[in-house]
């Protein structure tokens, strides 16, 4: 199987998975979405109200700021995978549950295996708990570091700074620090730059409308 086929298949599983209690309650369960080569996936808490309803990450006002974020590190969603700790909406957007955390993780590990990320940047603190147990987000914010086979940049959650304002400059700088650091990670496992999506998007919107001057 290709990472693609991997990935849909994990898709397949999530939106049929009974393994915790969140199946129950979820109107669309949301795998994650992004390229199979990603060299830089955002694992997030968990849908809310507008990803349980379109079955895609961060659609709602966090993810209009994660936008925002990406574009300050040069990055579009065509680059980067998305996804989250629980693939199926917490009721009430409450934090999810240690045994959802640990019937979802496998679902989560099997796309990190497909894509085989360079960087996994954690937003907020249940992702960043996976990868650094104990450590605190107000500390190490920003800082890559070695985990295993990769490197992990812990950041704020995204909504966290829409409701702290007083964040939102921390954030934005993280980011900004983002292709420095996809440029260590690289040199440092070896890896080559990929063509960026971004361009063959602008291609192939550029085509039609050459044609139609003729
Ligand atoms: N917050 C998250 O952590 N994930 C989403 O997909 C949306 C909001």
């Amino acid at each position: 199987m290709t990472a693609e086929e991997t990935l849909a298949q994990i898709a397949k599983d999530v939106s049929v998975c009974t393994n915790c209690a969140l199946h129950e309650s979820r109107k669309k369960s949301v795998p994650g979405d992004g390229p199979a080569d990603a060299e830089i996936m955002f694992i997030g808490e968990g849908p809310g109200f507008h990803e349980n309803e379109q079955g895609r990450p961060f659609v709602g006002a966090a993810g209009k700021f994660l936008d925002q974020l990406l574009a300050q590190a040069d990055l579009t969603r065509a680059d980067v995978f998305i996804a989250n700790v629980v693939k199926c909406r917490p009721p009430g957007n409450r934090d999810p549950l240690p045994e959802e955390l640990s019937a979802c993780d496998v679902h989560l590990e099997a796309q990190i295996t497909a894509i085989n990320p360079s960087i996994i940047v954690t937003l907020g603190r249940f992702s960043m708990n996976k990868f650094i147990p104990g450590a605190k987000i107000s500390t190490i914010h920003g800082q890559m570091q070695k985990v295993g086979e990769r490197f992990v940049i812990p950041m704020f959650h995204p909504a966290a700074a829409l409701h702290q304002p007083p964040l939102k400059p921390s954030i934005l700088a993280d980011f900004a620090k983002l292709p420095d650091q996809l440029s260590e990670a690289r040199a440092a496992l070896g890896r080559k730059i990929k063509v960026k999506k971004k361009e063959a998007v602008v291609q192939q919107v550029e085509k039609p409308q050459q044609l139609s001057l003729f």
